[in-house]
């Protein structure tokens, strides 16, 4: 990245803390680019380029200030909204592109697909389809972990959104949307650079969002006519309050922010996790044990996850360490003051659940896997948010959890997973997601409780520090 410091005078004679260089360098590398401001500027900085300005706020004070007023600082998700009433219109209208009272209604009505009675409606699917994918794995083989974790999370994600009762349609319907949530990512950088190829696939945007919008519509259409449906859009489907139900435009956004939301953040969590337990043989080994000692070979009933910490602790420092919502945006609506910034409406702000979650003064060792850390700490919400904080934390944090809590004891109980030597193993933001960029290869075993870490190469290495793994041979 090309930038140098541009010292502007704000005041009488405080420089203000704004690095010059191209606004394109930002989505080009989100970590790069945010270490580096963090490293010249400290916890506030703007990242300016002919005269237009990304902000950056880092760490609880910001999150804080930003994150708990969504009256100041508004989201909006989707750089590409169509024109009113258009199908990409519709499909970039689900909570995250929405504000004030609209989003407070919205996310009331929606919510109930989410509560704890609603999600355990979800187990059986989600034990299926973990046991399916298990019935594939074979002993002394080796997949791409990631690619089993975004087919399990895509079929996982489509059935228990849209339909326990079709699957294959929900299968589909999910592919879709993915593929539209992907070229949605590709021609929003456009934004940022003049693409002469970004600018003429605009159009295939918009046709896509139509087809995918006549899909969704019919879905809609049969979840209505079987009222009884148990999945999340059904449960959306008849909420109501004293003003009314969700419209049906309304549903179509809120379907596919749904299912773009839950599909890929849930998949990566669960492959980091899996990779940084494969590299840390004293941590695999502890949860080894525990798995052994209170779970009968098989998916964990609810009540046994509960009755999991070190799994806890896993999770909890897999999403410290690799978030997989990395950072996200607001944009302010009114005028405000931001640290040095005083901020005209329609600014666009920066905070990082990845720079938060890297901050030595609240994680000690900070690019270090440690679980154990999580006996003596306890953050607050701005501190420790990979779901998010205030009011727009994530909705499906619930599911998640159940998710990883059932997921990855299933398959660490039958399966022993290793890195292959000298593999590569990198990641990147894409669309504010870490997603790992290189297939993830692992080795599989059947379980025997030995775990041995092995080296791997990639920028991996920036982001964890491998360099203290142990290795532990431990008789089962
Ligand atoms: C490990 C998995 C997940 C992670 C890391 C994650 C992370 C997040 C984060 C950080 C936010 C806040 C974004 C912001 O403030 O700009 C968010 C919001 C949201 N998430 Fe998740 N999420 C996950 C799974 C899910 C699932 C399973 C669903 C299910 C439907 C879901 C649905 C949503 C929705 C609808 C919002 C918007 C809430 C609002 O604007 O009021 N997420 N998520």
């Amino acid at each position: 990245m090309s930038t140098h410091n541009l010292v502007l005078t704000h005041g009488i004679d405080e420089p203000l803390p704004v690095t010059r260089g191209r606004l394109f360098d930002f989505p080009d590398d989100p970590i790069a680019c945010m270490k580096k401001l963090q490293a010249r500027h400290g916890n506030i900085a703007a990242l300016e380029d002919e005269g237009q300005r990304i902000y950056f706020a880092f760490g609880p004070h910001f999150n804080h200030q930003i994150l708990s007023d969504g009256t100041t600082y508004h989201s909006q998700f989707f750089a590409i909204r169509g024109s009113r009433k258009s199908p990409q219109r519709n499909l970039s209208s689900g909570l995250l592109s929405m504000n004030g009272e609209q989003h407070k209604r919205q996310r009331r009505l929606v919510m109930d697909a989410f509560l704890k009675k609603a999600i355990l409606n979800y187990v059986p699917t989600i034990r299926k389809l973990t046991e399916e994918m298990l019935s594939e794995w074979k002993p002394g083989t080796e997949r791409d972990i990631n690619r089993d974790m975004t087919d399990l999370m895509l079929r996982m994600t489509s059935t228990i959104l849209f339909g326990i009762d079709d699957a294959d349609m929900a299968y589909r319907i999910g592919h879709m949307i993915d593929h539209w949530v992907h070229m949605n990512h590709e021609l929003g950088m456009g934004a940022f650079v003049a693409n002469q190829d970004i600018a003429n696939r605009y159009g295939e945007l918009l046709e896509y969002a139509g087809l995918l919008q006549t899909e969704i519509k019919a879905m809609i259409g049969q979840r209505k006519s079987n009222p009884n449906g148990s999945d999340a859009l059904s449960l959306m489907i008849s909420a109501h309050d004293s003003e009314g139900s969700i419209s049906d435009e309304e549903l179509i956004g809120q379907a596919a922010l749904m299912f773009g939301a839950a599909h890929l953040t849930t998949a990566h969590t669960l492959a980091w996790t899996l990779f940084l337990l494969a590299e840390h043989p004293s941590v695999m080994s502890e949860l080894h044990q525990e798995l052994k000692t209170n779970l009968s070979g098989g998916f964990p009933s609810i009540e046994q996850v509960e009755r999991l910490p070190c799994t806890e602790r896993v999770i909890k420092e897999s999403m410290r360490i690799l978030p997989a919502s990395s950072y996200s945006q607001r944009m302010t609506a009114v005028p405000t003051q931001l640290g040095p910034f005083a901020l005209a409406p329609g600014a666009g702000i920066v905070f990082s659940q990845f720079m938060t979650h890297h901050m030595p003064e609240l994680y000690p060792n900070p690019e270090e896997f440690r679980p154990e850390r999580w006996l003596t700490i306890n953050p607050s919400p701005y501190e420790y948010l990979p779901f998010g904080a205030g009011p727009r934390m994530c909705i499906g944090a619930p599911l998640a959890m159940l998710i990883l809590k059932t997921v990855l004891p299933t398959i660490l109980q039958q399966f022993k997973v290793t890195a292959i030597p000298m593999s590569e193993v990198s990641g990147k933001v894409i669309s504010t997601m870490l997603c790992p960029t290189t297939e993830m290869i692992m080795r599989l075993d059947a379980q025997d409780g030995r775990f041995e870490s092995q080296p791997v190469r990639g920028n991996i290495h920036e982001m964890v520090d491998l360099r203290e793994v142990r290795t532990v041979r431990k008789a089962a």
